[in-house]
């Protein structure tokens, strides 16, 4: 019995030589030490040896089964480290190896968005926001806009229902504003907006705005002309020249539209601004009395003016771009030059 357990340990030791990995160390490890295994069915042949070897047996076949587990523990954790290693050897990145990253940065219309807020919080306005899908009542009732006005021709605004639609300005936010807060207000509201256009170098169905509402007592139209006229300077240019032509929106009165020096030909006359010297850049107005009153607030003690810009214009003209759908086509070989 004695070289029989002497025996087993080599012929561990042979095996354990061969084995490769997890699964086939485990077969082993049952083959010698499991309830069916050969250590344990030479330990069963202990209780027929003579009383007088047992003792000296027994302890050789105690130190034996431990030389086995360590053995086979030893072998365990070698597979474990090289199961490790080549994990790590095949997940390996090199951080070093050079790479070609394009750094993103800004869209031209996010730019100029950006100027535009720059300038207003500099005067103390706050930019808020509404809602693109919009009431009727937003959009067009409260703003003084009747029921049969051209407007709301189905041919310009995307209805939803008969009451919701899209809005087709940001200027329902103006109605929200003054819902929502007392006088005064000073406020900016950029936004999408949408119209029925189709797309071609100066339209889109899609397009971005930036609303100005200004309410308080004795708010002139001398503030509203002294704020879009620093405004036109602080984005085209401090020699820019703003003038002030009557228009008409439902809900401004008196309704103006700013237009600035042509950026091009400095008011000579050129193609860009089909040689009159100027160019359009925004609607304004004084707040009209029922607009105020929709608002919430008494016409009789409040005033205030409102404007509204296309963004996508004043980036067209600020950058020189003559076709808005190069701002929506995201060609990085356009926008990278910004
Ligand atoms: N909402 C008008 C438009 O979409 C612009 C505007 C806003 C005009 C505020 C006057 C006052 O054309």
């Amino acid at each position: 019995m004695k070289e029989e357990l002497i025996a087993l340990k080599s012929e561990l030791a042979e095996l354990l030589e061969r084995v490769n990995d997890l699964v086939e160390l485990n077969d082993l490890r049952a083959k010698f030490l499991g309830k069916k295994g050969k250590l344990t069915a030479i330990l069963r042949r202990m209780g027929e040896l003579p009383q007088e070897e047992r003792p000296f047996l027994g302890q050789l076949a105690n130190k034996i089964k431990e030389e086995i587990e360590f053995a086979i523990e030893e072998k365990n954790e070698k597979i474990k480290e090289r199961i490790k290693k080549d994990r790590l050897e095949k997940e390996k990145i090199d951080v070093t190896v050079p790479t070609k990253v394009i750094l993103g940065h800004r869209h031209p219309l996010s730019i100029v968005l950006n100027d535009i807020i720059d300038f207003f919080y500099g005067l103390g306005y706050e930019v808020v926001e509404g809602p693109e899908v919009e009431w009727d009542y937003y959009n067009f009732e409260a703003l003084n806009i009747p029921k049969d006005h051209p407007a709301r021709d189905l041919q310009d605004t995307f209805y939803i229902t008969d009451e919701i639609l899209l809005r087709t300005h940001t200027s329902p936010v103006q109605i929200r504003t003054m819902e929502r807060n007392k006088p005064p207000i000073k406020v900016i509201v950029p936004g999408r907006v949408f119209r029925s256009d189709a797309v071609d170098a100066t339209h889109s169905p899609v397009f971005h705005q930036v609303e100005g509402l200004v309410i308080g007592e004795d708010i002139t139209m001398a503030d509203l002309k002294g704020t879009l006229t620093a405004f036109a300077k602080a984005i085209f240019g401090e020699e820019r020249r703003t003038r002030f032509r009557p228009s008409f929106f439902p809900f401004t009165e008196p309704s103006a539209e700013m237009d600035i020096s042509c950026i091009s030909c400095n008011g000579k006359g050129c193609r860009l601004c089909s040689y009159t010297g100027w160019i359009e850049i925004l609607g304004c107005g004084m707040v009209h009395p029922n607009v105020i009153k929709n608002g919430g607030y008494d016409p009789e003690k409040f005033s205030g003016f409102a404007f509204g810009m296309g963004l996508e214009r004043i980036a067209l003209l600020k950058y020189n771009i003559d076709d808005m759908r190069l701002l929506f086509e995201n060609d990085l070989r356009f926008l990278s030059q910004f």
